[in-house]
């Protein structure tokens, strides 16, 4: 079965005036505020932000008031992209099931020689990744839980009875995923056949949020991070357990790893650290 990765073509979780309103949250800045400090009339900031429409002078503007990067956000704006085009890497693929307007990712990692796999979060309908593994023939060892919302994780009973004995792996402070998963920290690795999975603790988008970097491809590749909903594809996920947390999670954690490091976001499309380094509006702002 041939099998096109969709996380590959997926549009940007996040638009430029989608940034502005993230932006907006963490200051906890209203419209009104954001008026007085940009001198933008605050009927035209509400326009901006419904309809998506700034001039390039004004979303600079907003963007330089907020303290976001002004070049990436208009790179942004103007239909910038990141990531491969294809995987270099043999033993990734993502998958993206609906869930509102939008849609979630979740991926396997295996190791072809091998014949076992490790699942990434469940997403909203599993059914995708359990044929793609049956269809290969992929048994599961692990599965890996970036973070508990239910958009993520909502099928994992489904995985479950069909790989009974993989352990699922998650984070402190998200227990109420299984009663009989694994709560796991820093440091602790897995190993998917030749490929290690290394648990990185990142919390911000909720207190036990982890990341999942899988490393050790014959080739030699760098690897892949699986984020969750830690940062996106020119943007960062919502900071709903704390934003300075997040924020060090992202720079002192995973923007420390080789640069060509792959990014498997749980919305949007892969990137690379190098590339968010470069392209992420809200990487190395002054929110
Ligand atoms: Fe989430």
């Amino acid at each position: 079965m041939d099998y096109v990765d969709v996380v590959l073509r997926l549009p940007l979780e996040d638009g430029a005036c989608d940034i502005l309103k993230k932006a907006l949250d963490i200051k906890r800045w209203s419209t009104s505020a954001l008026s007085s400090a940009s001198g933008v009339e605050w009927a035209r900031i509400e326009r901006i932000l419904a309809m998506g429409d700034p001039t390039p002078e004004e979303l600079a503007g907003l963007a330089g008031t907020l303290g976001l990067r002004i070049e990436p956000l208009l790179a942004i704006q103007a239909g910038w992209r990141p990531g491969p085009r294809t995987l270099p890497w043999l033993g990734i693929c993502g998958f993206a099931t609906p869930f509102l307007d939008w849609t979630v990712n979740s991926f396997v990692v295996w190791d072809p020689d091998e014949g076992t796999a490790g699942v990434v979060d469940t997403g909203t309908d599993a059914s995708p990744m359990l044929e793609f593994l049956e269809a290969r023939g992929l048994g599961v060892s692990h599965i890996f839980l970036t973070h508990g919302h239910s958009d993520h994780v909502s099928r994992l009973q489904a995985v479950r009875e069909r790989y009974p004995n993989a352990e699922v792996w998650h984070g402190v402070e998200e227990q109420v995923l299984c009663t009989d998963g694994r709560v796991v920290r820093a440091g602790m690795e897995a190993a998917i056949g030749r490929i290690r999975v290394r648990v990185l603790e990142t919390p911000g988008h909720t207190p036990g949020s982890l990341t999942f970097w899988a490393s050790g491809w014959p080739e030699e590749s760098a690897g892949v991070a699986f984020v969750g909903d830690l940062v996106f594809a020119g943007s960062i996920g919502r900071p709903s357990h704390s934003y300075e947390l997040l924020q060090q999670s992202l720079h002192e954690g995973i923007l420390r790893l080789p640069g060509e490091t792959l990014l498997g976001c749980g919305h949007g499309p892969y990137t690379t650290v190098a590339e968010e380094l470069e392209g992420n509006p809200v990487v190395n702002a002054l929110l």
